[in-house]
């Protein structure tokens, strides 16, 4: 069986339940627990993200500092991103949906990373390529409906100016063997891939750095992007400022099963955003895995397996009225309904709920300069 290897540039191994325990000890991460649940649940008016509530986003790093926080009435912040290195696919939605949730829960200020220079440095895209990516991935994800008043995009090569400033202060803390260790760059790799880390690492603490005072940082991601945060634990205090804490998800599976995440890469393996209503009925009609039985005699008899069923679990994430899902889950567990009709219970939510996103990213199209980072307003709206 091929060997389970998780970093930020590479992913390979099946990842079952079996596989996210090694990579929880691993990487050092801990659980999230009832306590917390019960206390994010509290602050968001008793109502849970569907993420949190069906164990998605699983781990955190220190979560219960953030929330001590906050329940002090004391101010954090919201830090996340996204590497354009092609066009966005329903799985790389996990992240924004969630983060759009905690920001309007906490009514938080929010950096969005887009590293153009990541990909520019690790793929072997042309850098007018990537471009088009970051301003296109940019409008995908603004149309989600962050607060264009707290939320700050850093596209990497536009800030650079700032953003470089201080990554050099991360840099002098991290040596090269640290950097071949935790991301498996040897030798013959270019010299950028030493230093890029800084620059991921630096909206960690940026909004502290800017406005002049220590504030928590909350950072949402999938289980991929932990060793940029687990150095950037060991900097910042170096740094004077707060480790970063974390809250962390799995990653949604391919169309085709839990051996690969979903990859921008390969076609058949994504539904993606711009996919029309006809593309994604027919990738959930022919690819999609199915937790479904082989036959219908046996499905009628037996029932499914929602839990590994791609259809279920990517409705189960876009539906909001948790009854619904509850009612979908038992009936395809109980043979009800069959594998055919979940794809078209699937294929109705994915395609009504991507339509919606094309019509508001219409409408965002002037709207990116209201989002772009600006040293001076974040530091005037302190
Ligand atoms: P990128 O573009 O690879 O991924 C963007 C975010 O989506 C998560 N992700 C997934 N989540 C669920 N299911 C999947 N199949 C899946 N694939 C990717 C990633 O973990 C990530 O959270 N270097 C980063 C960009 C970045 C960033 C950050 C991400 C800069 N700063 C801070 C998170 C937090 C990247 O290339 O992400």
């Amino acid at each position: 069986m091929e060997k389970l290897n998780v970093t930020p540039w590479e992913v390979s191994g099946e990842l079952n339940d079996n596989a996210y325990s090694k990579l929880v000890e691993r990487f050092g991460v801990d659980l999230i627990n009832d306590n917390l649940l019960s206390r994010i649940k509290k602050i968001a008016n008793g109502k849970l993200h569907p993420l949190l509530s069906r164990n998605v986003f699983f781990a955190h790093r220190e979560l219960n500092l953030v929330l001590d926080d906050y329940e002090n009435g004391k101010p954090f912040y919201l830090y996340t991103g996204r590497g354009p290195s092609g066009k966005m696919h329903i799985g790389h939605l996990l992240p924004f949906t969630f983060t759009l949730w905690l920001q309007k829960t906490f009514n938080v200020d929010l950096l969005i990373q887009l590293t153009d220079d990541e990909k520019f440095l690790v793929g072997s895209r042309e850098k007018s390529e990537i471009e088009k990516f970051t301003n296109d991935n940019i409008l995908d994800i603004i149309s989600l409906g962050f607060d264009p008043k707290k939320t700050h995009i850093i596209a990497d090569y536009k800030s650079a100016k700032t953003l470089y400033y201080y990554a050099t202060d991360v840099a002098k803390h991290i040596t090269v063997s640290t950097i071949k260790a935790v991301f498996g760059v040897n030798d013959s790799d270019n010299i950028g891939k030493l230093f890029f880390p800084s620059m991921q690492i630096t909206p960690a603490f940026l909004l502290s750095a800017l406005r002049g005072k220590n504030m928590r940082c909350l950072i949402p991601y999938a289980i991929d992007q932990d060793p940029y945060f687990r150095v950037a634990r060991d900097v910042l205090p170096k740094l004077g400022y707060y480790k970063p804490s974390a809250i962390i998800s799995k990653f949604l599976p391919s169309l085709q099963g839990n051996s690969a995440k979903m990859s921008s890469s390969k076609e058949e393996s994504a539904i993606f955003l711009e996919d029309s209503k006809e593309q994604v009925r027919k990738k959930l009609m022919k690819y999609a895995f199915s937790g479904g039985r082989d036959t219908l005699e046996e499905q009628r008899k037996y029932g499914a397996n929602p839990d590994i069923d791609f259809a279920f679990l990517e409705y189960s994430f876009l539906e909001e009225d948790q009854g619904k899902v509850d009612k979908v889950y038992q009936e395809y567990k109980s043979g009800k309904i069959l594998s055919g009709e979940m794809k078209e219970i699937a294929a109705e939510k994915i395609s009504s709920f991507l339509e919606s996103l094309k019509t508001k990213k219409e409408k965002m199209k002037d709207k990116v300069e209201e989002y772009m980072f600006n040293p001076e307003k974040i530091k005037l709206s302190n």
